[in-house]
């Protein structure tokens, strides 16, 4: 088992409820989950328990991470520089708003190579153009001469996952990776990230709101509300035979085609 996640209880303020109560999942290597549910409901959360950065107010009150049979809630500062980038990944909804819009790509993606791996400056910029043409980037040498403003969203999104690939981390996060993007945008940008774990063997975690896109590309799915998970298992099981109205409703929101629910 790659990570596994027990009784995760989380409270942003002593006076309040917990946000995130009593959680439990497991992912395998190579599996993709995907969390849906309302806005508030607290997926963004649980994803940033797992990169060990929940805002200062985020406290983990009860519950067990553990990573590659480690247990990351006794992890340090230290500990966590040398997990995050390498072993654990992160995609954000947009990902022109972690990359600084003042310095080139090239210049970023460069840095961020170094700083994980022992390479040449030279080295670094050949991996860069090298995964950025993996993610199906044209011209990947002109890219690396751009700055974030100058691309589009999809082509941000691209290099945002194509650094987030580049150690081949066990585990990928990725918070509405998809959202900020056109429709025909999306559904490519879905396709590659399917890709990933058959190529690199990559678990994944996916928030979305979108459960269509959460049937096309997962093997289990989390359904949460206020905190809690209502539904948890296999994607196919989900999908045909939802136990709970919530998922019910959910589900019926998937437009339908000529009588059939394409999801
Ligand atoms: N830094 C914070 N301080 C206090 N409360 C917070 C903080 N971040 C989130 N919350 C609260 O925790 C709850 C869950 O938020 P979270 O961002 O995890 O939800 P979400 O499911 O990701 O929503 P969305 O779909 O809108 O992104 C919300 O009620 C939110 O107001
Ligand atoms: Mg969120």
């Amino acid at each position: 088992m790659l990570l596994d996640v027990s009784n995760l209880t989380i409270q942003y303020s002593k006076n309040i409820e917990a946000t995130v109560k009593n959680i439990n999942f497991s992912l395998d290597r190579g599996e993709i989950l995907t969390i849906v549910g309302e806005s508030g409901c607290g997926k963004t959360t649980v994803i940033r328990s797992i990169l060990g950065c929940l805002p200062n107010s985020g406290k983990i009150i009860n519950g067990k991470i553990l990573f590659e049979n480690q247990d990351l809630l006794k992890y340090n500062h230290k500990d966590w520089l040398s997990l995050r980038g390498k072993h654990i990944a992160m995609i954000f909804q947009d990902s022109g708003n972690m990359l600084n819009p003042i310095q080139t790509i090239g210049k970023q993606f460069i840095e961020y190579l170094q700083i994980h791996d022992d390479l040449t400056k030279k080295e670094a910029y050949s991996f860069a153009v090298e995964m950025l043409t993996r993610m199906n980037l044209a011209n990947p040498e002109n890219i690396m001469k751009s700055y974030s403003f100058e691309l589009s969203g999809g082509m941000r999104q691209r290099v945002g996952i194509a650094m987030a690939i580049s150690f081949k981390p066990s585990l990928l996060l990725a918070d509405e990776p998809t959202s900020a993007l056109d429709v025909t945008t999306q559904a490519q940008i879905v396709k590659e990230l399917i890709e990933i774990p058959r190529n690199y063997g990559t678990a994944m975690i996916v928030v979305t709101h979108n459960i269509g896109v959460a049937a096309y590309m997962s093997d289990k799915i989390m359904v949460m509300k206020q905190g809690e998970i209502i539904e948890y298992g296999k994607a196919k099981d989900i999908i045909n035979s939802p136990q709970e109205e919530y998922t019910k409703s959910l589900l019926s929101a998937v437009p339908q085609i000529g009588g059939k629910r394409y999801v």
